[in-house]
């Protein structure tokens, strides 16, 4: 998935510079089995997630083909545009895996090539010159990598999907009648920290760790502060009642959220009356480094998916 903001203004740009100029191709997936040559782990992981298994299933379930129906497109799963948005991976234009690295990293044809170029075939990651490494993950960025540490846009892509956003307000509609499930429940922390977690960091990099305290509560606050913005203007576009009530659902519980931590981060306040992106990045950047598990520790989901 794209940053739409980003790509809408260049777009923008580029329609004044030039109206006869040839689209710019946009980047596109290389699929997870590339991904796979150098993380294992992070693969192995993945093939243990409701993303990878339903690739195999999910269009044989009961309300596939009535949902697929009332988007007025193709009726298998498989072959409906609107489903592939968000429900498979495609790679030279075919579905080959269901939501995967590239869902939540970014469309890697055009940063792989910078992310695998050390400088040259004999440097071993470990090895690479400082800035190099800089220049190298500062250039794979600007390519479209959205790297782990950039949980507010990997956040965005979640929302993307789980809020429904990658399609119309419309067409979720439409879906949501036809019985596709929409969860007013759905969590950052839940929902990342369960079957998706993969986090196979140095020192040791063979252990799958688990967030600690401090962490949880950033990751919570975060995907309440990006919940927050798309829950609002969800709810605003649609009308939809089923969707309306997820939407409020979740506006609450952000709400709740980043209210509790009101008094310790300045920019809370301006986030809560005025839920926009450029508020919610400014919540985000200010809360990096902070323990918040105080303020916030009791609210931590129990359970993860
Ligand atoms: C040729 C080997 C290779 C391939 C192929 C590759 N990577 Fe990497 N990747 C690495 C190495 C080595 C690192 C650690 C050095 C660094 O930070 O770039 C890394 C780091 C990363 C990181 C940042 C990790 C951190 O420390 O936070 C992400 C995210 C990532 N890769 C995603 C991907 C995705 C998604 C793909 C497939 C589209 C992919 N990589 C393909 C070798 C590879
Ligand atoms: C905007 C993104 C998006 C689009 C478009 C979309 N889905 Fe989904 N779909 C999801 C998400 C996210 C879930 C999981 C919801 C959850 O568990 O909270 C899901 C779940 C489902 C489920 C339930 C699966 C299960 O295991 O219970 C079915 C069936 C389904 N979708 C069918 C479709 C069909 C058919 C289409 C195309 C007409 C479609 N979806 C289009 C995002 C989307
Ligand atoms: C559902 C979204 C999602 C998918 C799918 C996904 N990632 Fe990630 N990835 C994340 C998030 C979120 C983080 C940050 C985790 C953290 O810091 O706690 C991350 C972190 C990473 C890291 C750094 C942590 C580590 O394990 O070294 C790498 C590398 C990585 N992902 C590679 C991949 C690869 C390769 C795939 C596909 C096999 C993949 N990811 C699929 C969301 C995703
Ligand atoms: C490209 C769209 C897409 C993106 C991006 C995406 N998901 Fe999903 N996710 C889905 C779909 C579709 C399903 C439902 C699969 C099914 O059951 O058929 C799903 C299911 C899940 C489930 C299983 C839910 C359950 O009730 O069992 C979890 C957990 C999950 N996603 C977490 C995440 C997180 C966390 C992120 C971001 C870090 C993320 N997803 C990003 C599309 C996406």
């Amino acid at each position: 998935m794209f940053s739409k903001i980003s790509s809408l203004a260049f777009a923008g740009a580029l329609a004044l510079i030039a109206f006869a100029a040839a689209p710019v191709s946009a980047a596109s997936n290389v699929g997870p089995e590339k991904c796979q040559e150098c993380h294992r782990a992070e693969h192995g992981v993945w093939e243990g997630t409701a993303h990878f298994t339903s690739f195999r299933s999910v269009h044989k379930h009961k309300d596939a083909k009535a949902i697929a129906e009332a988007s007025g497109g193709d009726k298998s799963l498989r072959r409906n545009d609107t489903c592939q948005t968000c429900h498979t991976t495609e790679v030279g234009g075919k579905p080959k895996a269901g939501p995967s690295c590239e869902s939540c990293h970014g469309a890697a044809s055009a940063w792989l090539p910078i992310h695998n170029d050390l400088g040259g075939p004999t440097v071993k990651p470990g090895d690479e010159a400082p800035a190099h490494k800089a220049k190298r993950l500062a250039d794979a960025k600007k390519a479209g990598m959205i790297h782990s540490s950039m949980l507010y846009d990997i956040a965005e892509n979640c929302n993307g999907c789980h809020t429904m956003q990658n399609v119309d307000a419309a067409m979720a509609g439409k879906l949501i009648d036809a019985g596709h499930p929409i969860n007013g429940n759905y969590e950052l922390v839940a929902y990342s920290q369960g079957t998706v977690r993969h986090r196979f960091y140095p020192p040791d990099i063979t252990k799958n760790q688990e967030m600690n305290k401090a962490e949880l509560a950033r990751m919570f606050l975060t995907g309440h502060a990006v919940g927050l913005v798309y829950a609002t203007k969800g709810a605003a576009a649609s009308s939809n009642a089923t969707y309306k009530a997820a939407m409020d659902k979740r506006i609450a519980s952000a709400t709740a959220a980043i209210g509790a931590v009101k008094g310790k981060v300045g920019p809370a306040g301006a986030l809560l009356s005025s839920p926009t992106e450029a508020n919610a990045r400014k919540f985000v950047d200010a809360i990096q480094g902070e323990d918040l598990s105080g303020a916030v520790g009791g609210m931590l989901p129990k359970k993860y998916k």
